[in-house]
């Protein structure tokens, strides 16, 4: 058994990471004929991780299934960034009990992801649901076979709270035959004061760029016309590792595969070169939308946040984006009510939307997440004052997402089509190079494909087009 320690996570040496090279020849029969339900909560990095933890399971045997009752294995990888995450995680445990105890008492229950890699998690997991078999971490996915063979033991929870390895020859299970996720990095040690994933997910270790050119060449020849380059902070790549690219010729690099379009999420503003907005200007195939967290419009909480830029560092980094690429869409991440927000620096956060009227925001209230600098700090704002300041943001944030989908009515535009529109099956959905969900008419045998789509309707969230 092992736990996850905080103090461990919080530690950064200078130890080299180890770049370990991952035997895949698996036994296919150890678990022949039992079925696994995996359900993945959070972001990009957690779904890309629950690829690997699907192409893992049916390596060994398993085939997926999507209830709990046909299950023999539950596994549920798990998002630790808000408390809402934890909420979610409980409820549907609850339900996975109520099976294992009323109908299938040999139901094997696994947690996994970054939950898992909190110290107060395992405690009450181990306090109050001992129904839980195994637990383990981010960064021993690849353990997932031992601990399964090891489950007739009580509670098996090996969670490692180090810095982090670098595993290559990983196999995926994609979820689309289309677009794919390529991780160009792990961790992140940005410790910005309210954020969770330096713990959870270790320091910043980036892969080898000639590994990731590799992968990308690979999913080029599978027919893959979309990739998406993962990250923390995808725009501090290589800064570890002596002699490797930057991001900006990391990009160029993928560009150069002629993959029909390249993606790539998270960039960190305090990373963010001129080097890189010349190659997304310059490279067709380099997509013209970037996701740029501000967090605050409050220098002063900026400052507490531990972001590296002031409320006019990055106004000035925007308008050049905005100038150098036009066509650019440009979204963000905007967290409120983080602990003595004033009434002032919140008007400040609304006047930063008001001139960056981005294309959309995602928003959130913050919540504190223990072991973090900023969870100890005593917060005089009330919920009711952050619930109220949220309701404003979105009000705002939601009027320039319309005003800036509008823009796109009576255009035509390139729209790589994905597949059948879940509400109208006589509709297909697709993306724009700007990352705008489009509802097209007239494309049911285009999926796969990159088309010209008129759009006749704009709305906060999606547009309607049809296909030229
Ligand atoms: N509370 C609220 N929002 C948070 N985020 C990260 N940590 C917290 C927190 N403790 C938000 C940030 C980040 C996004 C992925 O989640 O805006 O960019
Ligand atoms: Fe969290 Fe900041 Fe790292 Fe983003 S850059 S993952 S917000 S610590």
């Amino acid at each position: 058994m092992k736990l996850p320690n905080l103090n461990e996570a919080r530690k950064r040496t200078n130890n080299q990471v180890d770049y370990i090279y991952l035997d895949q020849s698996y036994d296919e029969n150890t678990f022949k004929g039992q079925k696994y339900f995996l359900r993945t909560y959070g972001c990009q990095m957690n779904v890309h991780d629950g690829e690997e933890i699907a192409a893992r399971l049916e390596s060994l045997g398993f085939e997926a299934t999507d209830t709990i009752e046909t299950a023999d294995v539950v596994i549920l990888n798990t998002c630790a960034i808000r408390e809402n995450a934890h909420d979610k995680l409980y409820g549907f445990l609850g339900r996975c009990k109520h099976e294992k105890e009323k109908n299938n008492h040999d139901l094997v229950i696994g947690i996994c992801g970054c939950m898992a890699q909190e110290e107060g998690v395992v405690e009450e997991l181990m306090k109050k649901h001992p129904y839980v078999d195994i637990v383990f971490g981010t960064h021993n996915i690849h353990e997932l076979q031992e601990l399964l063979l090891k489950k007739n033991e009580k509670q098996n929870i090996e969670v490692y709270s180090c810095e982090g390895n670098v595993y290559e020859n990983v196999s995926y299970k994609r979820d689309s035959n289309i677009k794919a996720w390529v991780n160009i990095q792990y961790g992140c040690d940005k410790f910005c004061t309210y954020c969770i994933v330096p713990y959870t997910r270790g320091k910043q270790r980036s892969r080898k760029s000639s590994e990731i050119i590799k992968e990308v060449e690979e999913l080029v020849k599978n027919g893959y016309k979309e990739v998406t380059l993962l990250g923390q902070n995808v725009n501090a790549y290589g800064k570890e590792l002596d002699g490797e690219m930057s991001f900006a010729e990391l990009l160029k690099a993928v560009s150069d595969t002629g993959i029909a379009r390249v993606r790539f999420v998270t960039s960190h503003p305090w990373d963010f070169t001129d080097e890189m907005i010349k190659v997304i200007r310059d490279c067709d195939n380099i997509m013209p939308y970037i996701h740029l967290p501000l967090q605050s419009g409050s220098s002063r909480i900026l400052k507490l946040m531990g972001r590296r830029y002031t409320k006019e560092e990055y106004l000035e980094l925007y308008k050049k984006i905005r100038e150098w690429v036009p066509n650019s869409s440009i979204t963000t991440d905007i967290i409120v009510g983080f602990p003595n927000e004033s009434d002032e620096d919140f008007k400040e956060t609304l006047e930063v939307v008001n001139e960056c009227k981005y294309d959309s925001a995602f928003t959130f209230i913050y919540s504190p997440r223990e072991g973090t600098p900023a969870a100890k700090i005593d917060d005089k704002v009330t919920m009711d004052v952050k619930e109220k300041r949220l309701y404003e943001l979105n009000e705002l944030v939601n009027k320039y997402s319309l005003e800036a989908n509008k823009k796109y009515e009576g255009k035509i535009v390139p729209v790589l089509i994905e597949g059948v529109s879940e509400k109208d099956n006589t509709k297909v959905y697709g993306y724009t190079d700007t990352m705008k969900l489009v509802n097209v008419v007239g494309a049911q045998d285009k999926i796969g494909e990159i088309i010209d789509v008129e759009i006749v309707d704009a709305k906060s969230f999606s547009l309607d087009g049809k296909a030229i």
